[in-house]
């Protein structure tokens, strides 16, 4: 049955469905789909807020022409005829029984929580839950567009990667593919702003719980672990161990990763830094910050650029690969909307800012 809240698509726009309309991954893609020039949105999902218009779930987009249109429920045919593509920003656990129905139907789609990036053997430990669709893990491409784009592009399933790893993965993999950095275990330091834990704050997230409060959780046990050994050994071939400590800081946006590798012979902080640049020329979003200056999360507000840095500290013998992003939009929405662009063919940095909001 054709869904009675199908928008009129305009010619040459590919129409796409938002799950999780409500949450703030899925109003930021709203945002920068906004101002994309070959996609529009034709379906807005959830479930709490089914019924709900997308100016009620967010006022901050009130001006928007689909602001009246209703938060729906996902029932997969009616989302799959309504959307060619479909960019699901639903809770971890929740997109593992909904997209693979989605895609049978003949949608393509970008899962933005963690469902579709490990082998199935991995969720009971590192999710808490049994994968309820193991075969469909197979379809899925790991959608890091700077290492992976190739496979993105003809991809039915792309797994979004997660913020942490993104960062991890894009500064770490050149470094050591290079041999700049001994293939031995690397130690992952994170810091994250609030937004990353979602839009309903918690006893632990609440305002007063985290305003001046600087706190590490969910180590050794954070299930971008695993995400981050993964990405480093597919795009290096070096099956390392990490371990990986993320922190809460009182921000709202930004995402700080701090890995420390083992330094090889001879590397130096140019090395490190040349390195970088090279391995990341011509690509629009990755940004390398020279030796002496520092990186800064809040420079990427708003943007989809990753900050990186690379420095050698021969007395310890380490090398420190520093990356920072907006969570929200190289560590979810932005980087989902670049997978998008490969998927479709178009130019990887179409209707995404290269700028971030300063100050
Ligand atoms: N926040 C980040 O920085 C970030 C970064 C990278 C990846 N991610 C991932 O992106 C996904 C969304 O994160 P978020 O921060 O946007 O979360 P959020 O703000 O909590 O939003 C979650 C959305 O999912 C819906 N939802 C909640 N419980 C549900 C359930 N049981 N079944 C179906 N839908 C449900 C909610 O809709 P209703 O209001 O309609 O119930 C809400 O729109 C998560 O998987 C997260 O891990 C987040």
């Amino acid at each position: 049955m054709q869904n009675p809240h199908n928008y009129a698509s305009m010619e040459g726009f590919v129409r796409v469905a938002v799950l999780g309309a409500s949450g703030f991954t899925g109003g930021e893609l709203i945002r920068l789909l906004h101002g994309h020039p070959g996609l529009e949105v034709g379906y807005l999902g959830g479930a709490g807020s089914v019924g709900q218009t997308l100016a009620e779930a967010h006022p901050h987009l009130a001006q928007l022409p689909e602001a009246g249109e209703p938060i729906q429920a996902m029932e997969p045919t009616a989302i799959a005829a309504s959307a060619e593509l479909v960019f699901s920003a639903l809770p971890n656990g929740s997109s593992a029984g909904l997209l693979p129905a989605i895609v049978e139907g003949g949608a393509r789609a970008i899962d933005l929580a963690g469902d579709f990036r490990l082998p199935a053997e991995d969720y009971p430990i590192w999710y808490g839950f049994e994968h309820p669709a193991p075969s469909v893990l197979d379809l899925a491409v790991y959608g890091l567009p700077e290492l992976f784009g190739k496979e993105i592009a003809d991809a039915q399933l792309v797994a979004n990667p997660g913020c942490y790893a993104t960062a991890t993965i894009l500064g770490c993999a050149p470094i050591l593919a290079a041999g700049l950095a001994e293939p031995g275990p690397i130690r992952v330091d994170g810091k994250t702003g609030m937004s990353g834990a979602g839009r309903v704050a918690t006893e632990t997230t609440s305002f007063a719980s985290t305003e001046d409060a600087i706190r590490p959780y969910r180590f050794p046990a954070h299930q971008h672990t695993p995400e981050m050994e993964r990405g480093i050994a597919r795009a290096t071939g070096h099956e390392v161990p990490v371990l990986f400590v993320p922190h809460l800081v009182p921000a709202v946006r930004g995402v700080v990763t701090t890995c420390y590798l083992s330094l090889a012979s001879g590397t130096t902080t140019e090395s490190l830094t040349d390195c970088l640049v090279d391995a990341y020329l011509d690509r629009p979003f990755v940004r390398v910050v020279a030796a002496g200056a520092m990186v800064d999360a809040k420079r990427t507000r708003g943007s989809n650029v990753l900050e990186l840095q690379a420095v050698a500290d021969p007395r310890t013998r380490t090398a420190v690969v520093i990356g920072a992003i907006d969570n929200l939009v190289k560590g979810a929405a932005g980087q989902a909307i670049q997978n998008a662009n490969l998927m479709l063919g178009l130019p990887e940095a179409t209707g995404l800012p290269l700028a971030g909001v300063w100050p």
